[in-house]
């Protein structure tokens, strides 16, 4: 029988408030999962897409995880075709890294089914091709923490120089996407050429309180600067009801709200577990008040990435 190998690849929360393209951070909860098959034929194939709330072509080269399987494959330079089955446990368009965690799993199955020997820091690279191809644009902050776990930096897109930040025990999660998609394409077209500097200083600032707070296990230095002065007010645009979220969140105990990646999921933060479930209805709520769907997920830091299961 040819041999067979299932991944698991975590939800992504991109940029982490202020940190627009450079941290993101795996999360918990959601995920994606991808079989990999060897086959005789000196190609890759997608057999299957479960899941998915969309139409997801199973062309390998329009397709985020062919793109970055076949991009490994071809690294290893084998004859060896593998056959990719892909089960969705992300919704597309979220902000959650849906591509990314697609990407990362079909470049981490192949290496793991050829025995490539290429770490996931190596396969970053590989995923990153994919999830260009969907997202229209080049960045790492969610095949990284996808692939690596934790918080992660990107120093540097070219050289690609990428470090793990690592975790913050006490940190909780809560995650709530309203029922509206935007695409990180369209959510990226919204940007303005430059900002304010007074805008830019205090997400510099935040930024490195966060990757401080990230390499030194640290709440207190997380909770009060999770804000974007940058890039959130623009984008809260496209999401209606942002800001009475934020304020339902707050009032209900979370230390601070943000957008995650380029949207519509928010994400609120607490170190109080017992807060959870209030700051969740708080958000669902706001979002309700609108007319708007959401649904929740308690979620954690996912500190191992992406893992064969
Ligand atoms: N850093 C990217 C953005 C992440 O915010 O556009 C997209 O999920």
């Amino acid at each position: 029988m040819s041999k067979s190998i299932t991944v698991y690849s975590p939800a992504s929360i991109g940029n982490i408030g202020p940190g627009f393209d450079v941290l993101g951070l795996a999360v918990t909860g959601l995920g994606d999962k991808v079989i990999a098959r060897e086959i005789s034929d000196d190609k890759i194939i997608i057999e299957d897409i479960r899941n998915a709330d969309h139409d997801i072509s199973k062309n390998p080269a329009k397709n985020t995880m062919g793109i970055a399987a076949d991009s490994v494959r071809k690294k290893l330079s084998t004859k060896t075709g593998v056959a990719l089955t892909l089960i969705k446990g992300l919704p597309s368009g979220s902000g959650l890294g849906s591509s990314a965690a697609s990407a990362a799993a079909g470049a981490f199955a192949v290496n793991a089914l050829f025995d490539g020997g290429l770490s996931p820091e190596d396969l970053i690279h590989n995923a990153m091709e994919g999830e260009a191809f969907v997202s229209g644009g080049y960045f790492a902050d969610n095949v990284a923490p996808s692939l690596l776990g934790g918080a992660t930096l990107t120093q540097s897109l070219n050289p690609l120089i990428i470090t793990a930040l690592g975790s913050i025990h006490a940190l909780h999660i809560i995650l709530v996407t309203p029922k509206i998609q935007i695409l990180t394409k369209d959510s990226r077209a919204v940007l303005p050429e430059s900002i304010p500097m007074k805008a830019f200083i205090r997400n510099l600032a935040n930024t490195a309180s966060i990757t401080a707070a990230f390499t030194n296990n640290d709440y207190t230095l997380l909770k009060d600067n999770l804000q974007d002065d940058a890039i959130e007010p623009h984008r809260s645009k496209l999401i209606p009801g942002f800001y009475n979220a934020k304020e339902a969140a707050i009032n209900a105990g979370a230390n601070g709200l943000c957008i995650s990646g380029a949207g519509p999921t928010v994400f609120a933060i607490t170190n109080k577990e017992e807060q959870r479930d209030k700051i969740a209805s708080a958000i669902v709520g706001a979002f309700h008040q609108e007319d708007i769907e959401a649904v929740a997920t308690l979620s954690r830091v996912d500190k191992q990435g992406t893992r064969q299961i």
